[in-house]
């Protein structure tokens, strides 16, 4: 299969943007679609805003992230955004119905030939490639959090993805200066978000039912892991709409009590506690208090 040089990103809320960026980084030409009219620089600004107020050494050198936010070609329509693209990765809301809609879209959109992948958390590609018409180009490209340094990226095909679809995915990451964590036989979580999960449902629960404090869990988490955030300081930047939807995405799949995200959790987000994108989650922001060496006094 041919290099893969233009990709375009259909979504650019968190992680559409940041996937962006890193394509454009890498010297692929990049297009990019969302509804939002200035969604990808809304959150490039507030990617930017949170990575500086934390001190984080970026993936992409600070002196490169305008000319990269600048090379990223917004488009209005989906067509124009696709139809020359040679891979397409969507990161829409966690959502099965309009991941579906969106891959039955790309099927017709995007030239012939083109890979056709998901960034999605918690969905196998195996529930959206039928609606694409071309199950044998679909896979999922599955990013963490790569503007701050997070450069690992899950991959794993669906029921008939080819070894060339695969190995032009792989090769992709590899160009961008990640490392693919190759998923052999389809799970859901793939190969790290497995274990990232299992984190994030234990301390929802002991949170959630009152048993501890959210803050303990994270000043927990930094002293024993050596790392400057919490797991609830990290579902804040995900965001907890996202954080929320994943969690049905696995209850969903098991119908186990236990994997049912708390109802506080969907309180907040009722309150419009968001995060880091809403100025307001477990923390606020852009000063959130465990910043402050005094948190763990
Ligand atoms: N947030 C994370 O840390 C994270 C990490 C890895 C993977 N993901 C996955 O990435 C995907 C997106 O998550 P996110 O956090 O970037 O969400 P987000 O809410 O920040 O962004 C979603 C974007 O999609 C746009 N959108 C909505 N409908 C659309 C449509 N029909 N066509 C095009 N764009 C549309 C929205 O306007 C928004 O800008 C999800 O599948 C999620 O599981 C998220």
């Amino acid at each position: 299969m041919a290099k893969i040089e233009k990709v375009a990103l259909v979504g650019t809320g968190i992680l559409g943007a940041q996937i962006a960026m890193l394509a454009a980084n890498a010297g692929n030409k990049v297009k990019a679609f969302d509804p939002v009219p200035g969604a990808f620089v809304g959150t490039y600004n507030k990617i930017f805003a949170d990575l500086k107020a934390k001190g984080v050494n970026p993936f992409i050198p600070w002196e490169r992230w305008e000319s990269c936010r600048d090379a990223v070609k917004q488009e209005t329509d989906l067509g124009e955004a696709v139809k020359d693209a040679d891979l397409v990765i969507e990161a829409v809301p966690e959502n099965v119905e309009l991941k579906n809609k969106v891959f039955a879209d790309l099927g017709k959109k995007a030239k012939a030939g083109a890979i056709l992948a998901t960034n999605s958390s918690s969905l196998p590609i195996s529930k959206m490639e039928v609606s694409s018409g071309r199950p044998e180009k679909c896979l999922n490209i599955h990013f963490y959090f790569p503007l701050q340094g997070v450069n690992m990226v899950d991959i794993m095909g669906g029921t008939k993805t080819t070894s060339e679809t695969m190995q032009a995915g792989i090769d992709w990451i590899k160009s961008l200066g990640c490392v693919p964590l190759k998923v052999n036989k389809e799970i859901l979580g793939f190969c790290f978000n497995n274990v990232w999960r299992a984190v994030k449902r234990q301390v929802l629960y002991t949170w959630g039912n009152g048993f501890v404090d959210f803050r303990d869990a994270d000043r927990a988490w930094c002293i024993f892991t050596k790392m400057k955030e919490g797991p609830f300081a990290l579902m804040d930047k995900v965001g907890l709409d996202v954080i929320y939807d994943i969690e049905m995405s696995y209850y969903n799949d098991s119908k186990d009590p236990k994997d049912m995200p708390p109802d506080a959790l969907l309180k907040m987000i009722k309150r419009g506690e968001l995060g880091v994108k809403s100025g307001k989650g477990f923390y606020k922001y852009p000063n959130p208090e465990f910043l402050d060496p005094n948190f763990f006094k």
